[in-house]
C-alpha cells in the first residue's frame, strides 16, 4: 500500500527511461487503482504489470469491493501475486481460497505468483520445510503445463531488513523446485523467486544463489535507483 498516482507515474517513468529496468523479465506490482493507468504508460515497453492480489471470485456479480482476474487482465496485467504473507496474515487467506485465486488468474490468462514462506517462530521451531510444503500443496491441483511462478518469502525477512542466509535460501529453493518439478513430471519450467529485504547491496549474491530465478522486491522497488541495481544483478544471471 504505497505510492499515489503522481509518485506511481513518476516511478514508472524512471523505470521506463532506463535500459536496465525497461526490459523483459521486469514487472511492477502496483496498487489496483493505478493498474489501468500504468498499463497505458508501460504499453510497448519491456516492463510487465502485476496486480498485488486477485479475487477468489471469478464470475461477475455481487462481490462488492473485489477485483476479478478477468478485470485485471482487461486492465493490462500479466501477473498477479497470490497469497502474499501480508494477505495471509491480515486477511486470513486459506489454501482453499488461494487455489481459487490461482485457478481464476490462470483462466484469465494471468501468470499467478504464489508466495510462500514461514514465520520466525516456524523457522526457529525447525518446521519451515513442512510449512512451505503445506503452502505448496495447492499446486497439486493446478494443471500441468499451466504457467505460474513461486516466490519464497520468509515472513521474518519481509520489510525487516533481515535477509535469509544464502545457505537457507539455497536449501529451500532446491526443495521448492524439486517439489514443483516432481509434481509437473520434471518437464516444466519452474521459476522460483526470493523475496524479503532484497536490496541493491545484497541482490547480486542472492540472485547468484542456486535455484534462485529472480527476486520479489518490496521496499527497494520504491526507489528507481536501487531497483535498477537489483535489475542489473538479475540481468547478469541470464
Ligand atoms: P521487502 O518486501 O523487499 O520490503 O522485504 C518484500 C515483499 O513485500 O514481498
Amino acid at each position: 500500500m504505497n505510492t499515489r498516482g503522481d509518485s506511481a507515474r513518476q516511478l514508472a517513468a524512471e523505470l521506463l527511461a532506463d535500459r536496465d529496468t525497461n526490459r523483459e523479465g521486469v514487472a511492477i506490482a502496483a496498487p489496483a487503482v493505478y493498474l489501468a493507468e500504468l498499463a497505458e504508460q508501460l504499453k510497448g515497453s519491456g516492463i510487465a504489470l502485476s496486480a498485488q492480489d486477485v479475487s477468489r471470485f471469478d464470475a461477475d456479480g455481487a462481490f462488492t469491493g473485489e477485483v476479478s482476474a478477468a478485470m485485471l487482465a482487461d486492465a493490462g496485467c500479466r501477473y498477479a501475486l497470490v497469497g502474499h504473507s501480508e494477505r495471509r496474515q491480515y486477511f486470513a487467506e486459506s489454501n482453499e481460497a488461494l487455489l481459487k485465486k490461482m485457478r481464476h488468474a490462470i483462466a484469465a490468462g494471468l501468470v499467478p505468483v504464489l508466495c510462500v514462506g514461514e514465520t520466525l517462530e516456524q523457522r526457529e521451531a525447525g518446521d519451515y520445510m513442512e510449512v512451505v510444503r503445506r503452502q505448496l500443496a495447492l499446486l497439486a491441483d493446478i494443471d500441468h503445463g499451466d504457467e505460474y511462478v513461486v516466490a519464497y518469502e520468509p515472513v521474518w525477512a519481509i520489510g525487516t531488513g533481515k535477509v535469509a542466509t544464502l545457505e537457507q535460501i539455497a536449501e529451500i529453493h532446491a526443495f521448492i523446485k524439486n517439489w514443483c518439478l516432481q509434481k509437473a513430471g520434471g518437464s516444466a519450467k519452474i521459476r522460483v523467486l526470493y523475496g524479503g529485504s532484497v536490496k541493491a547491496e545484497n541482490a547480486e549474491s542472492i540472485l547468484a544463489t542456486k535455484h534462485v530465478d529472480g527476486a520479489l522486491v518490496g521496499g527497494a522497488s520504491l526507489d528507481a535507483r536501487s531497483f535498477r541495481v537489483i535489475c542489473q544483478a538479475a540481468g547478469k544471471m541470464i
